[in-house]
């Protein structure tokens, strides 16, 4: 039986899909690209906000057209969708077969049988009650050949009143360490340069009294080759021996990404957010001085409940102070079940949402130039990815901020560590030219 997998929302979705290739191919499916070739069609969902939601609902009913053509086509919801969704809208949405949520991939083979045995007609498992770490499932990387992503934690206790993610993916668990020294290991031995390690709050990990800058140093030691990204960060979670880490360890990249949400106090404690606007600046200001040449990427929001066009300019005054390397920007869209949803207004016109999003769109794209023109005059390593899609006579990579950087094809192989000079900076991407001499 042939498989294929389309994914939606954030890297722990894309590392899910590996997982589920995993299990589905351990029990013996085969994995298809093509969607008419294949007998079952999963599509792992994300709930977090209303676009994508939308889109994937649009999404399903194009799919949905193929089983008129081919009834034999099995349907599978999976992911943060399946959870997110009540039993009216599971019940109209009649032609999936299979509706798993992240808890349950393990169950997708044994489900997928009985569907063909048609000993049901539709297989679901919704439930996030048993504490699913996949500790022992090893994921098959299908996002690039250099760089693997590794999930550490699943879920999330912060109960931010606007997130779908404690409902859609349960209470947090941490993996248990050894288990992602042994991923670390397998995936130095197939070959990556880079692991990136991933939880909504990666720096509130804990597991039998190791704190998550244990966990990193210890990878750190156990694969010194890689390089070792991380994210995301809760900003009140950042200690001073945290930043002690990374800064210690060469490969561990100098990246931070801090989620800020807003630069209203008034705001971020209607969000339930652990942290004011003053904490959020010192602990941008402890970084940078323990540091200094690091980047801070984050995620902002507009138009959540009761925000005033006072509340925006606070917003868009931290981020000319901060100044972020990048953000993902979003506008507030009211979750169903969440605190914000039952109990908030939500009574920002859209349209102002979105004239808002636009502004700090536009602000973040000359600061995002800003940050990258200071890389210019300076040389760093440059770990390459591919070749450029823009022209294949570069290169294209990465220096251990997370910056793109562009630099004319030479022998060195995809993969490998080049000193690279920057010359020159578009408002996304570095250019620079190859040094020739040793690392
Ligand atoms: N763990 C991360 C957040 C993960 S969700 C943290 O510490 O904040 C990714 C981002 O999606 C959030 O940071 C937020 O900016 C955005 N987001 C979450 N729920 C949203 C909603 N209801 N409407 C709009 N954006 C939302
Ligand atoms: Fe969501 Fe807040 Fe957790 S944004 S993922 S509830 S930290």
């Amino acid at each position: 039986m042939k498989f294929y997998i389309e994914t939606y929302g954030c890297q722990m979705n894309i590392y899910d899909s590996e997982i589920i290739c995993s299990i589905l191919l351990k029990s013996g499916f085969i994995k298809t690209s093509t969607l008419k070739k294949a007998d079952i069609i999963l599509l792992n969902t994300c709930a977090i906000r209303e676009k994508p939601e939308k889109k994937i609902f649009n999404r399903l009913m194009k799919i949905r057209c193929l089983k008129q053509t081919n009834n034999q086509i099995k349907i599978g919801l999976v992911g943060c969708l399946a959870t997110h969704y009540n039993k009216q809208t599971l019940e109209k949405l009649n032609f999936i077969d299979l509706i798993v949520g992240p808890d349950s991939y393990k169950k997708i083979p044994k489900m997928i049988k009985n569907l063909k045995k048609e000993q049901t007609k539709k297989e679901i498992d919704v439930s996030l009650a048993n504490q699913e770490k996949y500790t022992k499932i090893i994921p098959i990387g299908v996002r690039t050949s250099i760089s693997a992503f590794l999930s550490i934690m699943r879920g999330c206790d912060n109960m931010c009143t606007f997130c779908i993610v404690p409902f859609s993916r349960g209470r947090e668990k941490s993996r248990n360490p050894n288990s992602i020294l042994k991923e670390c290991k397998i995936l130095y031995k197939k070959g990556y340069k880079e692991i990136i390690l991933l939880g909504q709050n990666v720096d509130s990990y804990f597991f039998k009294q190791i704190k998550f800058l244990n966990l990193l140093e210890l990878i750190a030691i156990t694969v010194p080759l890689m390089r070792i990204r991380f994210l995301t960060s809760y900003p009140s979670n950042i200690s001073k021996n945290l930043l002690e880490v990374v800064k210690k360890h060469s490969n561990i990249c100098k990246h931070f990404h801090i989620p800020l949400q807003s630069g209203s106090t008034r705001i971020l404690s209607l969000m339930r957010r652990k942290y004011t606007v003053e904490e959020f600046l010192l602990i941008i200001k402890m970084i940078k001085q323990i540091i200094p040449d690091c980047s801070i990427s984050s995620d902002l929001m507009t138009g959540f409940c009761t925000e005033t066009q006072e509340d925006h300019r606070e917003t868009i005054r931290i981020m000319n102070i901060i100044k972020f390397n990048f953000s993902y920007m979003f506008k507030y869209s009211s979750r169903q079940g969440t605190y914000a949803y039952r109990k908030l207004k939500d009574d920002v016109p859209n349209i102002l949402k979105l004239r808002r999003l636009n502004e700090i769109l536009m602000l973040q794209k000359s600061h995002s130039f800003y940050r990258l023109k200071e890389n210019i005059g300076k040389i760093q390593n440059v770990l390459i990815e591919g070749i450029s899609k823009k022209d294949d006579n570069y290169y294209y990579g990465r220096n251990y901020k997370n910056d793109i950087i562009v630099f004319p094809k030479t022998k060195s192989k995809i993969g490998s560590y080049n000193r690279v000079k920057i010359l020159n900076s578009t408002f996304t991407t570095l250019i620079g030219e190859r040094i020739l001499s040793e690392i």
